[in-house]
């Protein structure tokens, strides 16, 4: 089965709503911080507990934190024919945890509680975390069941190895929420072919600035940001280039990479590809403001330790590759600004600042202020465009992939119907 999410369900204000099933399991607790990871990105949520489930979370939490009231009982709300009417207009059913029971239940097309009543009138994407002891997950009945939904389409995450309930260890540990949240996201925005037939450049990484033939003068980039766009958009469809530095893991499959180390270096590639008129370029490297003015061929030695280092600025990549085009023409062009500031207003202050003398389409600021950021898998930033709008982005760097590609694929769409509109 292919799932296809229209395009509208995935615009800026109107994100896909997601069923959250749970059911109950010792890790039922859990499903309350995917909730929450769910809510703040923004997604309407319709918890649909089991009963059983409302034995380990009570009702009022998911109530609460979803800000909705919540349907648990098959029998309770008759009049809105709620076991029809939540499964057809949802965007994506998540269960998290699923039971064994559950995934029993759902095998055989049983309707015997009101989420299996839902998942039956469902035709969205379906995603089921499991969660249980080893030897239930490793019983041939369970084998069979998660082997027949995977088989109808279902995605059935692979549970995690660890700590169970009592003292044993095992395979049965429900992922980590935001692992559950990041494979949502995926799903998403898998798929939805966005990025179709679009070549999308991204530089990721750190560059270095050869000093003497064993110094540089580098910076702490890791380089997962820029992967984790590489990868989204990937995920979109795009063909992707990714322009790399130096960084601390590898670049996905499926992109073309080009490597690169100092900021001259990073400079001429990003150029270069710009000449082949790509569909969008991410700037997500961390690109050096100033080098060694002269580099020695020769290891400098401690006797020179008095000897000034004298730098000299680097070419602004940024500013460089959006004055090759018109703003609002394509390449979009998104860069990405490290400030130093956790205030909110600063941040949208010293962003806009920048956006406005790069002459980029939207710039994504982050603080790095305590240097956390850099290797980290989590992030928070804002999305800064042209017309002065600001929109948070938190979570990994994979979701913040996600939510930067999607904004591109949306303006490049907006470039594409002008420019057919120009032409008419
Ligand atoms: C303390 C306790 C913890 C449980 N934890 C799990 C679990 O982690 N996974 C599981 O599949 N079943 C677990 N069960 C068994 C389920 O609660 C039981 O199969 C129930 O019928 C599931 O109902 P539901 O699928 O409608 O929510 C647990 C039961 C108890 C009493």
């Amino acid at each position: 089965m292919v799932w296809l999410l229209q395009a509208s369900r995935l615009s800026r204000t109107n994100l896909p709503r997601v069923i959250l099933g749970v059911c109950g399991g010792i890790a039922a607790y859990k499903s309350v911080e995917l909730l929450r990871l769910l809510t703040r990105a923004g997604h309407e949520v319709s918890v649909v507990p089991t009963l059983n489930a409302l034995r380990f979370v009570g009702q009022p939490t998911f109530e609460a934190l979803s800000g909705k009231s919540i349907k648990a009982n098959l029998w309770d709300g008759g009049a809105d024919v709620t076991h029809v009417a939540e499964g057809i207009g949802a965007d994506l059913i998540v269960i998290a945890p699923a039971t064994a029971d559950f995934m029993a239940r759902a095998t055989h097309g049983l309707a015997s509680d009101l989420l299996s009543n839902i998942l039956l009138t469902a035709t969205c994407p379906v995603v089921l975390a499991p969660a249980m002891h080893t030897q239930m997950w490793e019983h041939p009945a369970t084998r069979a069941n998660v082997e027949s939904l995977r088989n109808r389409g279902y995605i059935v995450l692979e549970p995690d190895t660890g700590p169970l309930t009592g003292t044993d260890s095992g395979k049965g540990r429900l992922p980590a929420p935001q692992e559950i949240f990041d494979a949502l996201q995926a799903q998403f925005h898998a798929n939805t072919g966005a990025l179709a037939a679009r070549h999308i450049v991204i530089s990721a990484g750190g560059t270095q600035e050869d000093w003497d033939p064993v110094r540089y003068i580098g910076n702490r980039s890791s380089g997962k940001q820029g992967v984790a766009l590489a990868r989204a958009a990937l995920a979109a469809g795009a063909r992707v280039t990714l322009v790399v530095g130096h960084m601390d893991i590898d670049p996905p499959a499926g992109a073309e990479v080009i490597q690169t180390k100092s900021s001259a270096e990073m400079h001429k590639a990003l150029t270069g590809l710009m000449d082949g008129q790509p569909d969008g370029v991410i700037m997500a490297a961390a690109v050096a403001d100033f080098r060694p003015a002269q580099q020695s061929a020769a290891k400098i030695k401690k006797a020179d330790r008095y000897q000034n280092l004298e730098l000299e600025p680097t070419i602004d990549i940024l500013t460089d590759i959006c004055r090759q085009r018109v703003l609002g023409t394509k390449p979009i062009i998104i860069g990405f600004a490290a400030e130093t500031s956790g205030i909110r207003e600063d941040l949208i202050a010293l962003g806009s600042a920048k956006l406005a003398a790069k002459g980029a389409d939207a710039i994504v600021v982050n603080n790095v202020s305590n240097g956390e950021i850099f290797g980290s898998e989590n992030t928070e930033v804002l999305l800064i465009e042209v017309d002065q709008t600001v929109a948070p982005i938190l979570g990994s760097k994979l979701n913040v992939g996600h939510a930067v590609v999607h904004r591109l694929a949306q303006l490049l769409d907006q470039v594409d119907s002008m420019s057919r509109k120009i032409k008419i």
